[in-house]
């Protein structure tokens, strides 16, 4: 279970029991001042963000021995490395001496050296050299290894636990692979390669993204000429199943249509989604692996990986990609200025229609969840006192 390094009770959030309440009934947001208040985000990182299965990194960037990814994982600086022996690991991104990141950036390393004062460790994380420590007749070098953390893989997807001791992602999501399967998504490693990445940096908290990322009742208003165009959003085609902090999501077949000029028109829709905030898309030509990482009160980041078919042609595939980015600009737009109602200080709540956002209720009774297993149970007195 996540562990606080902000240890706070309910009060100190400026919350009562009644709003982490687990009632189906519930068709609000948290209190707006969970959007915007930096002791709340510093929480969540941990209440929400650790000790979770999230995903990383494609499985393609790291293939060969010596690949390294870098990112965060909550508030942990992680990297991930495919060793010598072929096994993926994964180490909080720390260098043992004075806690410089260890690899700054993606790369394929022999050795991992820090750049600060050169500390040099193994690819499986031991440290194999510490310029001029060794003469200290207490400095244990076995003693110092990089600190691991989990790492996973499933699909086309890296996964990583910042919890060391984490079960294995499908023990801990028994339900990871039949229900991806019923969604129609392909979790066969082979089937793309990867096209390129995009990084979009979003004034606005990563719980409004993420209800954006999983709803769809935006779709015709805010995209109609970009995602609502190349496909067919109708309500009545849209089939969300929601359990075991997952999510498939898929428009049910009749929505296929041919490419109608310079329109593009899908055929084929899935996306897939784990909780805390790992969205997967596989499409005609492309697959998006994307993951959303909180990095301030108000502000979030959204990585997007486009894996192409191995045999489409790249004209197509860039035109799909064009149009994620337009659908992704729309967005940013969207919760951007949302944003801005939000920290105005004169939106009490946010008021969800469970006839078309279910998902976003869904993800914001995780949330709760994972607040209420953060804070612990409610004592008695506590409830008796709300009345
Ligand atoms: S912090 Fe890494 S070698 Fe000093
Ligand atoms: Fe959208």
């Amino acid at each position: 279970m996540p562990v606080s390094l902000t240890p706070c009770s309910i009060g100190d959030l400026g919350l009562d029991w009644r709003d982490i309440e687990d009632r189906p009934d519930n068709f609000q947001s948290l209190p707006v001042h969970t959007y915007l208040d930096p002791a709340v985000f510093e929480f969540e990182l941990d209440a929400v963000f650790a000790g979770r299965w999230q995903f990383f990194a494609p499985l393609a960037k790291l293939s060969a021995p010596g690949d390294c990814v870098t990112g965060e994982v909550g508030r942990v600086p992680v990297v991930v490395v495919r060793g010598d022996d072929g096994a993926l690991r994964g180490f909080v991104n720390a260098c043992r001496h004075r806690g410089h990141p260890v690899v700054k950036e993606d790369a394929c390393r022999r050795r991992l050296v820090c750049g600060y004062h050169g500390w040099t460790y193994r690819l499986d994380g031991a440290l194999i050299a510490a310029r001029d420590a060794e003469s200290d007749p207490d400095f244990c070098r076995e003693a110092l290894s990089l600190l691991p953390v989990a790492v996973d893989q499933w699909a086309q997807c890296v996964f990583v636990n910042t919890d060391p001791d984490a079960a294995p992602l499908r023990r801990a999501h028994p339900r990871l692979e039949t229900l991806a399967a019923e969604g129609g998504f392909d979790p066969d490693p082979e089937r793309y390669h990867l096209h390129r990445e995009a990084v979009i940096d979003i004034a606005a908290n990563w719980k409004l993204w993420y209800d954006n990322g999983v709803e769809c009742y935006h779709c015709p208003t805010l995209h109609g000429e970009s995602f609502a165009a190349a496909f067919d959003v109708s309500p009545e085609r849209y089939v969300a199943v929601l359990t075991d902090h997952l999510m498939n999501s898929h428009f049910a077949p009749a929505t296929a249509r041919d490419d109608d000029g310079d329109t593009l028109r899908s055929k084929r829709y899935c996306s897939f989604q784990l909780f805390p905030g790992c969205q997967l898309i596989q499409q005609d030509d492309l697959a998006v692996l994307a993951r959303i990482v909180p990095t301030g009160a108000q502000s979030c980041r959204f990585i997007a990986h486009y894996l192409s078919e191995r045999d489409a042609d790249p004209k197509r595939v860039e035109a799909w990609i064009e149009l994620w980015h337009r659908t992704y600009d729309e967005d940013t737009d969207a919760v951007e200025r949302q944003q801005k109602g939000l920290w105005s200080g004169r939106v009490p709540r946010l008021r969800y229609v469970p006839a078309r956002e279910k998902p976003a209720l869904f993800i914001n009774g995780l949330i709760r969840e994972a607040y209420r297993e953060a804070l612990g149970e409610a004592p008695p007195a506590a409830w008796a006192a709300l009345g």
